[in-house]
């Protein structure tokens, strides 16, 4: 008998989603802590393939300050390449707007998807936007207005919702406080930040119970976990538990926290697709083509993937040396 590929078996829990989307985030939130610019050719290519896989939002690239994000600073030669690329029809394509200015340049190359990004706590606000949380806001405001009014969709971004590196524990109430915020702007979606990767479980149900005492509908949340504690999944069981259907992730486990340079980065997609696989949850993703594309990629970057399910799945590709 020949080898076979590993694959999950089938086992449903009850009460969990029959479908979870999933927000890809690694051509973003994974390639804009990669210190060496990424050719433009290269980012295109690999959310071309991500798309092949069968993710169907992909977060493309961000409108932010070029010298803030130098990774991303080609967002207007990359994006035109998209459109013939992906069949945008089928595909969303989300980008990073903090600002009017930024809304101005997504807007003028056709982008239907913004997501704008706050924090919870005062330190990361003035560190990633040099604003003060309410400050934030109040540039956020007419950002989701003319998104609105012009049927964009408007993704609100939290981060750090269970810990931040210089002020500790961020109390629930703080967390709510901001999120509703983002959804009284007019957000269509909120998405939870553990930037660091600190909660766990019992945090995940106590907030996301806090949300919908605060009139924040479970519909419109979606989780994005970072696996620095190993935690990541365990938490989206917790959310997928408590209703949640939207998880971001990062194809191959893309990008660190900047901030704690031995953390491990986001959650892996290919990691989050077995579980999903295993419980019989749709997601659309076909994962061999999807560990293909985060080999291809790693290939690449220099440096074999961080994901446990990519390094099972292509044991080969584990010894990827680093390019100089
Ligand atoms: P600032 O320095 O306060 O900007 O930065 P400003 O409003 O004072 O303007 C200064 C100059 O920047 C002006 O130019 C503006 O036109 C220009 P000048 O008049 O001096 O020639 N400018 C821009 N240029 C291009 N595009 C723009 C733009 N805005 C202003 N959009 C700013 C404020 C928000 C711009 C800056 O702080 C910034 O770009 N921050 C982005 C940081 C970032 O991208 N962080 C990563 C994303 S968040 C994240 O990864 C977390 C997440 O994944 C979830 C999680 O894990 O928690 C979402
Ligand atoms: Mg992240």
């Amino acid at each position: 008998m020949t080898a076979q590929r590993a694959l999950p078996m089938k086992v449903p829990v009850p009460g969990l989603p029959a479908r979870v989307r999933i927000h890809e985030v690694g051509a973003r939130d994974g390639l804009q802590n990669e210190q060496e610019i990424v050719p433009t050719e290269v980012k295109a290519e690999f959310i071309r393939r991500l798309a092949v896989a069968g993710l169907t939002t992909i977060e493309a690239t961000s409108f932010v300050h070029p010298k803030w994000v130098p990774q991303l600073a080609d967002a207007e030669a990359l994006f035109p390449l998209l459109g013939e690329i992906v069949d945008v029809g089928d595909v969303s394509l989300p980008v990073l707007v903090p600002n009017e200015r930024g809304l101005d340049r997504a807007l003028a190359l056709g982008a239907r998807s913004i997501a704008v990004f706050g924090s919870a706590t005062e330190t990361f606000a003035a560190r990633n936007l040099n604003r003060t949380v309410d400050e934030s806001l109040a540039m956020f405001e007419p950002v989701v207005a003319r998104a609105k009014a012009d049927k964009v969709h408007v993704r609100g971004y939290l981060s750090m919702c269970f810990g931040d590196p210089w002020e500790g524990a961020v109390p629930v109430a703080q967390v709510v406080r901001v999120a509703k915020a983002l959804m009284d702007l007019g957000c269509d979606e909120l998405s939870l930040g553990d930037t660091i990767g600190v909660a766990t479980p019992g945090h995940v149900t106590a907030l996301l119970t806090a949300l919908n005492e605060a009139a924040v509908p479970t519909e419109a949340i979606g989780v994005h976990f970072h696996d620095t504690y190993g935690q990541a999944l365990s938490n989206t069981l917790a959310a997928l538990q408590h209703g949640v259907s939207t998880v971001d992730a990062s194809a191959g486990g893309l990008g660190g926290c900047p901030y704690a340079k031995s953390a491990t980065g986001n959650l892996a997609t290919e990691d989050l697709v077995w579980m999903l696989d295993g419980l019989g949850i749709e997601t659309g993703v076909d994962l061999d083509a999807l560990t293909a594309t985060s080999v291809w990629l790693a290939e690449h970057l220099g440096r074999p993937s961080p994901s446990r399910t990519v390094r099972a799945l292509a044991p080969s590709s584990s010894s990827a040396s680093h390019k100089e």
